[in-house]
């Protein structure tokens, strides 16, 4: 089984109100996409790391990066999320990267992710026949807004799971399903995924494996990398 990481890093990151994207800005002295690499790294089921930057990125080259001897970089990044990964996704195959190789796409901003955890996701859905994705269950109460802000009622929180990266699926079957059903709706592998058909697999992820998205979650992110060095 060969499997590899595809890491979308192509955003602009407008919601951290900062002129540099939010996988350039400092962590703990290091690019924060630099933590995310180092942990990707660290999975030795991991063939190689693919990171898809956008075409006008202007920070990659700034930082040394010969660390991480199993990385290719891809300037092929699109205008949203999905898009860059289908345009990472294409470039691999264009390549001759084989169709049934699993592809697990994560998210350059969390860089809190347990290398464990993604050896122990492999392992559970390296003979699954669709592949799927590490979350966890909602915890919070969940309230529907209404008009002005008002609760319009209380949504039941069973059976409700909040999607994180790595999503793992094979190459050539993602890349089918984001070209056919990309859309807004299309926020991760998984949706693209359901909505031809397939039914991906929850595995459990971990609370400390957050998105970075607005600049309280730098500080978190730097707090638990801490903690976690010791
Ligand atoms: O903006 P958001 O937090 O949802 O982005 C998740 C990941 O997708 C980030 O690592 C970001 O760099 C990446 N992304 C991308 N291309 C875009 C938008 C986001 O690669 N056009």
């Amino acid at each position: 089984m060969r499997a590899l990481a595809l890491l979308p890093a192509a955003g602009s990151g407008s919601r951290m109100n900062s002129a540099t994207p939010k996988q350039y800005l400092d962590l703990n002295g290091q690019p924060l996409i630099w933590h995310t690499l180092a942990a990707l790294h660290a999975v030795p089921e991991l063939d190689r790391i693919v990171v898809v930057i956008s075409r006008e990125d202007e920070w990659w080259d700034g930082s040394d990066w010969s660390a991480f001897t199993r990385l290719t970089v891809l300037r092929c990044g699109g205008a949203s999320r999905a898009l860059s990964v289908l345009n990472g996704l294409l470039a691999l195959h264009d390549a001759g990267e084989p169709a049934d190789d699993w592809v697990l796409v994560h998210d350059a901003a969390r860089p809190c992710l347990d290398p464990a955890l993604v050896s122990d996701m492999i392992a559970r859905l390296g003979d699954h026949p669709v592949g799927g994705i590490l979350a966890v269950p909602v915890a919070d109460t969940l309230k529907l807004a209404g008009e002005k802000q008002a609760i319009a009622r209380t949504h039941p929180r069973d059976g409700l799971w909040q999607a994180q990266t790595p999503q793992m699926f094979r190459l050539g079957p993602l890349a089918d399903c984001l070209r056919a059903g990309m859309g807004p709706d299309i926020t991760d592998e998984a949706s693209a995924l359901e909505k031809a058909g397939y039914t991906p697999q929850l595995v459990m992820g971990s609370p400390w494996n957050l998105k970075v998205t607005y600049p309280q979650d730098l500080q978190l992110a730097s707090l638990i990398l801490a903690a976690h060095a010791e």
